[in-house]
């Protein structure tokens, strides 16, 4: 049996960040446990929404025309999927002319059951949300984002969503697994009951979209749009209706109440399941580039493994709720479940196989109650991934790593080892048996989540058929053969100390910079339409964070420090801050500070100065020091000790 299911289309206005990341990962995931299930084929459509008058206005400010700018962020997209090793089938964007095709045939079809007219509205209208807004006046902040509204006027074609409001409510009434979770069905039952207003699906003040089949410049409004890209991934592969559509909450109104009303309208089948899952919070709020408080998965990829960030986010979040990301709870957790729990359970169990019995998996049926605690523990994980409630899932798995390892403490395998009667060999075999069989089920119910990391051990293990053809009669006790010969053992979670962290600010800001540079942030400002260069501030003006973050303020260490020939206040250094080399600073302090009181201080450094030369040495960075006036200079520290090369913010 089939299962179709997708990711939200993303905007290409930004980059993917963790909140983009999460959709995609939780796809990713159950796309896995599907196939695990025994669905066959399991196909995931993901893609980029491409349209509108903010990519319109973002391709104009970057310098560039909608299409070649949005190729360029699709293959941005495209190439972070990559990284993040999402197995998706299809990306659909809707640049594409199948899609244009399919949306205008869905069109038609409304059409020709009645659901289309010709109309004109005035109103407030949110370039961001891409959404007209009620009771607002023009101009006023968006109640959703914040942003402010813009008034337009508008001859359009409109969509009778007001007939819908029976049906829908029929929809949600008899099949409660339509939107899920059920807190978020009766969020949209109330809205729908209050009545709908009927929806206007083209817009003639914008070039960059889908051409409607009418008469004059009309193109779909983004939404209609990009609903329908759903569609059009799978076009003619009978794989419609899918089987769920993943979203993040914000856009369950598109998805729950306009979707269902567009394919009823077109007489067409409905998606089975909508899941609205919760939002990533970074400090304090929903991450989202107009907030400026991205956190980039790559960086996180490069250090931790794309595995440990997905085993966090789904392990530290409930799924449907809110949670929030740090890299501090990022790598705690890392350490204590990944490194001391599952890691250390793999490499304890297969180095006592290696060392005890030759790395053959010994011939015993295990131990009973161990061989209990794994029904059980597949029984309610089961149930739980059945939910996508993964928290939970992942939470029994790991109470039963934490049986195991205290069944490996009580039965002493290292006492056992040393003791020849028949009688401890026997227990022996139980014990590393017991461990060994959950080591593969455990392997086996991790792979949906951390694939690499979970075909890592099965291959240790010396499991013969690749894990992505696992399915849940595999995961019955006593499948590890007796004889089979394990492989060769290497760390799969290596500990992690607070050097990763910085590693990750580190490259956040790299690859921040580098994409700055993809979007056409720099030419966007040196280009012909740019603004003039704004005057110079006056001493009292405010700076927004954007302005902040692009100083890099570090902790750095003096490793040495000498004073410059002839030079009686300068000071030269090597300060480490965290990178390959200690960077070489001349800093005026020598008054203040002789050499010897400054080897081994912390102090802040201002990290992405210009190098500038300074009595024929290059300095590389600023240190941060309080100037009085008259007076000696007094260098910024801490009262905690910090690690070197932290990032102040
Ligand atoms: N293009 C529309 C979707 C069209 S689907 C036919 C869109 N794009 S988006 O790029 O803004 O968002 C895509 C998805 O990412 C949404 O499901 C949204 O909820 C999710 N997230 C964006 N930021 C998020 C967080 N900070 N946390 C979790 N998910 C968030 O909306």
């Amino acid at each position: 049996m089939k299962y179709y299911l997708t990711t939200p289309i993303y905007y290409v206005n930004a980059a993917p960040h963790l909140g983009t990341a999460y959709s995609t990962f939780v796809a990713d995931l159950i796309k896995r446990f599907k196939k695990m299930e025994g669905y066959d084929p399991v196909v995931l459509t993901t893609g980029s929404d491409e349209h509108s008058l903010k990519v319109e206005r973002a391709a104009e400010a970057a310098g560039t025309n909608p299409l070649a700018y949005t190729t360029k962020m699709a293959a941005e997209f495209i190439s972070q999927w990559a990284k993040l090793g999402i197995d998706y089938d299809h990306f659909i964007r809707t640049s594409d002319p199948k899609h244009h095709e399919t949306v205008r045939w869905l069109f038609e079809r409304c059409e020709k059951n009645g659901y289309i007219y010709k109309g004109s509205y005035t109103g407030a209208y949110c370039v961001s949300d891409e959404a007209y807004v009620n009771d607002v006046n023009p101009g006023d902040p968006c109640p959703t984002c914040g942003n402010p509204t813009e008034t337009v006027t508008e001859e359009n074609y409109f969509f009778k969503l007001s007939a819908f409001q029976k049906p829908l409510l029929e929809l949600f009434e008899k099949n409660p697994e339509f939107v899920k979770p059920d807190h978020r069905r009766n969020e949209m039952i109330a809205f729908v009951q209050q009545g709908l207003n009927d929806l206007s699906i083209t817009r003639t003040n914008i070039q960059w979209g889908i051409p409607a089949p009418v008469e004059g410049h009309h193109v779909f409004y983004v939404w209609f749009d990009a609903l329908i890209s759903y569609m059009s991934a799978v076009k003619d592969q009978d794989l419609w209706p899918a089987d769920l559509h993943l979203i993040g909450k914000d856009i369950l109104r598109f998805h729950a109440v306009y979707w269902p009303a567009f394919l009823m309208a077109a007489d067409l089948p409905l998606p089975k399941k909508v899941f609205a899952h919760g939002w990533i919070l970074h400090e304090d709020n929903k991450m989202s580039k107009s907030r400026g408080n991205v956190v980039r998965p790559g960086p996180i990829v490069d250090v931790v493994g794309a595995d440990a960030l997905r085993y966090f986010l789904l392990r530290e979040i409930t799924f449907g709720q809110d949670g929030s990301f740090s890299y501090d709870a990022l790598i705690q957790r890392y350490n204590a479940d990944l490194a001391n729990g599952l890691g250390n359970l793999a490499s304890r169990t297969l180095t006592m196989i290696h060392q005890y019995r030759n790395g053959l998996i010994p011939n015993s049926a295990g131990s009973p109650d161990i061989a209990e605690a794994a029904r059980r523990t597949t029984e309610i994980t089961m149930d739980a991934f059945c939910e996508f409630n993964f928290s939970r899932g992942l939470e029994t798995l790991w109470s039963f790593i934490s049986v195991i390892d205290k069944f490996i403490v009580e039965r002493a395998p290292w006492k056992l080892g040393k003791d020849t009667s028949e009688f401890a060999q026997k227990m022996l075999d139980e014990v590393l048996y017991s461990a060994a069989e959950a080591l593969r089920i455990l392997s086996a119910w991790t792979y949906p989540v951390m694939p690499n990391s979970a075909r890592n051990i099965w291959i240790q293990l010396g499991m013969k058929a690749p894990i992505e053809s696992v399915t849940f009669a595999d995961l019955h006790w006593g499948k590890l053969a007796a004889g089979q010969k394990i492989g060769s053992i290497a760390a799969v979670f290596p500990r992690l100390d607070a050097s990763a962290i910085v590693k990750m600010e580190n490259l956040e800001v790299q690859e921040k910079a580098r994409q700055a540079e993809l979007f056409g942030v720099h030419k966007a400002a040196a280009g012909p339409a740019a603004a003039p260069e704004a005057p110079a501030l006056a001493e009292s003006a405010k700076i927004s964070i954007d302005d902040f973050v692009k100083v890099e303020l570090r902790v750095g260490q003096v490793v040495s420090a000498e004073r410059v020939k002839g030079a009686d206040k300068l000071l030269h250094m090597q300060v480490d801050i965290g990178e390959a080399a200690p960077r070489t600073i001349v800093a005026g302090i020598a008054e203040a500070y002789p050499p010897e009181a400054m080897v081994g201080r912390k102090v802040v450094i201002v990290a992405n100065l210009a190098p500038r030369k300074l009595r024929g040495i290059e300095s590389n960075g600023m240190i941060v020091a309080a100037s009085l006036e008259g007076g000696k200079p007094v260098l910024a520290g801490f009262l905690e000790d910090v690690p070197v090369g932290a990032r102040l913010k």
